[in-house]
Parts: structure tokens; C-alpha cells; sequence
């Protein structure tokens, strides 16, 4: 465990590329693990995230090899064709890679065991066995529905038809994958529609997906199983949920410029950057363009005087990772800024709620948190900062507050960097060159 001390910054100036998109590169994983023949991975994250998933799909018999930084072979087994593993599945801090992965063993005829850190143990499962359930497979789990967990896939598989009960890709994506080796059509039905990265992903694998349109704005998607998945190459786009941090550093930390290259605009992952240009942030696309079904850009992000705003309750799935720099991004605009909906963000790596109101006010900030909101008054001309803070095992904290130190009048001190290196590897070092002064240990 060494902490980390972030200092104000100098102005932000450069031109830098962020990391691998964290869902991108997990589906990636994933769908050529169950594809027949090769699929070649560009740009994938090489985060503590994305190499649990890749560990667990070697023991469920894929071959997944590097070559040099980002790229990657898979050789796939074909839909269905996975094996059982020998050990238990230890998945980290990865929500996405274990509920995703318990979709896809769920419809396999062999037993599994998943486990993760303190964190993942902690965090709500039953989410994902009700819709598989119905699907024919078998769980036993800790009490309350938590790891560790052990799914027993089916003999009968049954394609089903679900209505998600709150608004998560990761439970959409886990009946999707399990929906593959299912006979028939599996159908999720939305309320909000969530990233669709496993849509678009099944599509360039050669699944038949149909998404449509509902009344109220959900989405109904359907899916054909026990396709034939081909192997197929992909490039990741820079993930945009890690381009939040330098973004809105650059925002706020006076005289900056930063041009972050090859972001992924997916407009279901991108509610970030509408919030914060509401709020008066200079944030221009540069070479909008699309690989393998993804959008993306390039961005120009400059120092800009920031005013509050609400946010729109179901603009919250597209952005639902970015409210903790969202919320600092608020402590440093004019007036007040509040963020209504956030109730899933007590269930992520931490209570996230929790920790960016206790965060915040430690750092003199004035917040007000209820069941499933923050408000923040912000102060463009002061933020105290001096405290220290706990990251709770959580990446997007750790980095939320580094941030927030950036524009702080004295250094903020996060107790723990650690879980940083699960979603931005190289994050200090890539932020201190274009003008951060960060400390580590
Ligand atoms: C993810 C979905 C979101 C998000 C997580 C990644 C995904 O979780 O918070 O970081 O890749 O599907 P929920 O599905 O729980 O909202």
C-alpha cells in the first residue's frame, strides 16, 4: 500500500493517449475466447481488470497470448466450448470480468468457482443469478448473494426473455453471453439503455443482434443463439471513463491544453463530456471517426471558467463512472451543481456516493449527499484540500481526489494508489509529464 500526495498542478499541456477501454477490452477477451479461429486485440487495457479476465479464460481453456504492449492473440473455442477450470477464478476488483463471465460458464455443463478482493466480495450478485437462473443454471453463494460464488451451468439451457430491474450493462451483457449457447432467441428488455459494447461486439463477431427502440426510451434486445462466432480483429479505442481524469483536470487547472487521441465517443458512454460542456468546458472533436463499430475522436480540452448545472437523472448510465471527477469538477465551478439518480454508485467499487460527500467535505468542500444524489456548491476561487483520503479499493476514488489536489491549496493525500493500476496503469506517470506533480510512497 504506498499513498499518494498530489500537489497544484502546472498548467496541463500535451498531446497524450490514455489506456484501452476497460469494457471494450474485457468483451474483446471474452468473445474470441468463444469464437472459432484467431482474433487479433489491439490497444487492449492491460489493467489488473482485463488481466484477471484473461487469466480466468485461459483456466476455461482459451489460448490468449501477448505480443508486444496492447497486443493480443486470442484462439477461441467456439460457442459452448469452454472447459471446466481446475482452480478457483480469482477475479480481482472486476465487476464486469465476474459478472460477465458468470453469463457466459452459466450456460456451459460444468461447475465454477469465482472469488475476487474485499471489494468484489462485497458487492451485490444476485442481480446477475435471478436472470440466470431462469436460464437453467445453479448458484451457491455466500450469504446475501456474495462471492465467493460457484455456477453450476445448465444440462437444459432455456433462452428467456428479461426485463432488467435497474439499469446495468453488466447484467445485460451476462444474459446476452449466456444467451449463446442457448437454443432460440434470448431478449433483454431495458428500461434506460446502458452501454451497448456487447451489441456491437457480438455483431463484428457475426451474432445476429436486433436492438430496438422502445416506447419511454428503453431498448428491447434480442439476441439468435448458438451462433457461429468467427475470429475477428479489433482495436480498442482509449478508454473515455480514464480520459475523464486528465479531461477534467485540464478543465479546471488554469492555462491548460491537452489533446487526448483515439477516445471512444460511444454516445452511450459519453454523457461526461456533454455535462461538462454544459457547464462551460472547451472541449472540441477532432478526427471523429469509427474502427470495429466504436466511434471515436480525438478531443481538445482547454482550461475554461466552470458554472453548475443539473444533471439530467437519465443522462446517468452514459456517465455513470465519471461522477466522482464529475463531482470535484462541481467543487471548483460557480453555484451548484446537482446529480440526481446515482443510486447504482453505492454499489460500485465502493459506495461511491459515500466516499466522494466524506471526501469532499474533508477537503472543505460544501456537499450534500441523500439515498441516490450530490449536491455540490462549488468555489472557483478556493478549494482547502489538505486532508487525506481513504480509496477504499477503489480506482476512480484513488484518481478522483489525485485531481482534486491538482486544485487544491494545499496537496490531497489518498492513503492508498494501488487500485489505480486496475483501469490506468502508468496513470502518475502519464499525468506528471503533461504538468501534474503527483508523489507516490
Ligand atoms: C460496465 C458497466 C457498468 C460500469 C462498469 C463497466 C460494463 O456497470 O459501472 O464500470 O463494462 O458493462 P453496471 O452494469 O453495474 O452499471
Amino acid at each position: 500500500m504506498s499513498a499518494v500526495i498530489s500537489r497544484t498542478a502546472d498548467p496541463l499541456v500535451g498531446d497524450i493517449v490514455v489506456p484501452g477501454d476497460k469494457s471494450v477490452s474485457h468483451r474483446s477477451l471474452m468473445l474470441g475466447s468463444v469464437a472459432v479461429g484467431e482474433t487479433q486485440v489491439d490497444g487492449l487495457l492491460e489493467g489488473e481488470d482485463v488481466l484477471a479476465t484473461a487469466a480466468a479464460l485461459r483456466a476455461l481453456g482459451a489460448t490468449i497470448s501477448r505480443h508486444v504492449s496492447g497486443q493480443w492473440t486470442v484462439i477461441g473455442r467456439g460457442v459452448g466450448g469452454l472447459s471446466e477450470p481446475a482452480q478457483v477464478l480469482d477475479m480481482g476488483n472486476s465487476g464486469t470480468a465476474v459478472r460477465l463471465l458468470m453469463g457466459l460458464v452459466s450456460t456451459q455443463r460444468f461447475a465454477t468457482t469465482f472469488t475476487g478482493d474485499a471489494s468484489l466480495n462485497s458487492r451485490p450478485m444476485e442481480r446477475i443469478m435471478e436472470p440466470l437462473r431462469q436460464m437453467g443454471a445453479r448458484f451457491t453463494s455466500r450469504s446475501g448473494g456474495r462471492l465467493p460464488i460457484t455456477v453450476e451451468g445448465s444440462e437444459m439451457i432455456l433462452p428467456i426473455s428479461y426485463e432488467l430491474p435497474m439499469a446495468s450493462a453488466q447484467v445485460k451483457s451476462a444474459v446476452l453471453l449466456a444467451g449463446l449457447n442457448a437454443p432460440g432467441k434470448t431478449t433483454v428488455i431495458e428500461p434506460q439503455p446502458t452501454r451497448d459494447h456487447s451489441e456491437r461486439m457480438l455483431r463484428h463477431f457475426g451474432a445476429e443482434v436486433v436492438s430496438q427502440d422502445q416506447a419511454g426510451g428503453g431498448k428491447k434486445i434480442t439476441l439468435t443463439g448458438q451462433p457461429e462466432l468467427t475470429g475477428r480483429s479489433i482495436t480498442v479505442p482509449a478508454d473515455i471513463s480514464s480520459a475523464a481524469f486528465p479531461m477534467a483536470a485540464a478543465l479546471m487547472v488554469p492555462g491548460s491544453e491537452l489533446v487526448l487521441r483515439n477516445v471512444g465517443i460511444n454516445p452511450l458512454r459519453a454523457g461526461l463530456i456533454t455535462t461538462l460542456q454544459e457547464m462551460g468546458g472547451r472541449i472540441s472533436f477532432e478526427n471523429k471517426r469509427g474502427e470495429d463499430g466504436e466511434p471515436l475522436a480525438d478531443l481538445r480540452v482547454q482550461a475554461s471558467p466552470l458554472h453548475g448545472i443539473t444533471v439530467p437523472a437519465d443522462r446517468a448510465p452514459s456517465m455513470i463512472d465519471e461522477y466522482p471527477v464529475l463531482a470535484v469538477v462541481a467543487a471548483r465551478a460557480q453555484g451548484t451543481t446537482h446529480m440526481p439518480g446515482l443510486a447504482e454508485l453505492r454499489v460500485k467499487e465502493s459506495d461511491r456516493l459515500a466516499a466522494m460527500a466524506r471526501g469532499l467535505a474533508a477537503c472543505g468542500v460544501d456537499v450534500e449527499e441523500t439515498e441516490d444524489s450530490l449536491t455540490v456548491h462549488g468555489n472557483p476561487k478556493q478549494i482547502l484540500g489538505g486532508a487525506t483520503i481513504a480509496a477504499e479499493l477503489d480506482h476512480r476514488i484513488a484518481m478522483a481526489f489525485s485531481v482534486l489536489g491538482m486544485v487544491s491549496k494545499t496537496p490531497v493525500t489518498i492513503d492508498d494508489g494501488a487500485p489505480i493500476a486496475t483501469s490506468f496503469p502508468g496513470y502518475v506517470e502519464l499525468m506528471n509529464g503533461v504538468g501534474a506533480r503527483i508523489e507516490v510512497g
